[in-house]
C-alpha cells in the first residue's frame, strides 16, 4: 500500500534546514528611487525565460527596500563575485548605509546603481509581479546584460557564503 501523503505542511525548521542545503548564487538588487539609492541581497533570483527575455527574484512583504524597488522605473541586478561575501552581508544588513564606504558603486546608464567589482550586471524593466505567500515574485525584461569576472561566482550553502569549485575543466558553455 503506498502512503497517503500529508495534509498539512513541513515544519518551519525542517522546510528551512532542506531548503538551506540547497547552494545558490547571490545578488544585490539595486534600484534608484526619489534619487536615493536602494538595493538587497537575494539568493531567490532566477532565470525565467529566453524570449523574452526574463529574470525573477522574491521579495519579502515585510521588506522595507521593496517598496523603493517597486517605485523605481527599473532595476539592476549585480551578480556577486566570490570575494564579495562582506557585500552580500552589508545589502542584507539593516540600519546601515548600504551603499556609503566601504561599498563602490557608480550611477549606471538609466540611473540605477551599480556595484563595483561583480561578476556581472543585468539592466530589467519591470515585467510583471505576483503575491506569493508572504513574498512577493518580481519578473524583469532584461534590457542591458554585462559581464565582466565570470569566473568565480559568490555561492550560499547553509547560511554561509563560499566560492564555486569546478568538478573537472571541461565548460559546457561561452564562460570563458
Ligand atoms: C544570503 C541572503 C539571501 C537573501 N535573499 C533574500 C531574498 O531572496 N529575498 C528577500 O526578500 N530577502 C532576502 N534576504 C534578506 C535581505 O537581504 C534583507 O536582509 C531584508 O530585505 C531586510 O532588509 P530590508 O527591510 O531593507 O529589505 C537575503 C539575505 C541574505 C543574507
Amino acid at each position: 500500500m503506498t502512503d497517503t501523503l500529508p495534509g498539512r505542511p513541513v515544519t518551519a525548521e525542517s522546510f528551512r534546514r532542506a531548503l538551506s542545503v540547497h547552494a545558490s548564487g547571490v545578488v544585490v538588487i539595486t534600484a534608484q528611487s526619489d534619487g536615493v539609492p536602494a538595493g538587497l541581497t537575494a539568493t531567490s533570483f532566477s532565470s525565467v525565460s529566453l524570449e523574452p527575455p526574463l529574470v525573477s527574484f522574491y521579495v519579502n512583504r515585510s521588506s522595507t527596500t521593496w517598496p523603493r524597488l517597486r517605485a523605481a522605473d527599473h532595476f539592476a541586478v549585480n551578480i556577486l563575485a566570490g570575494d564579495q561575501a562582506d557585500l552580500a552581508a552589508r545589502f542584507a544588513s539593516k540600519g546601515i548605509d548600504r551603499f556609503a564606504a566601504p561599498t563602490r558603486w557608480r550611477t549606471g546608464p538609466f540611473g540605477a546603481p551599480l556595484l563595483l567589482d561583480v561578476s556581472a550586471h543585468l539592466i530589467c524593466l519591470p515585467y510583471q509581479t505576483a503575491e506569493v505567500g508572504d513574498h512577493v515574485l518580481v519578473v524583469g525584461l532584461v534590457t542591458e546584460a554585462d559581464v565582466h569576472n565570470p569566473s568565480h561566482p559568490l555561492l550560499y550553502h547553509r547560511g554561509r557564503f563560499g566560492r564555486f569549485l569546478a568538478v573537472r575543466d571541461t565548460q559546457r558553455g561561452g564562460d570563458r
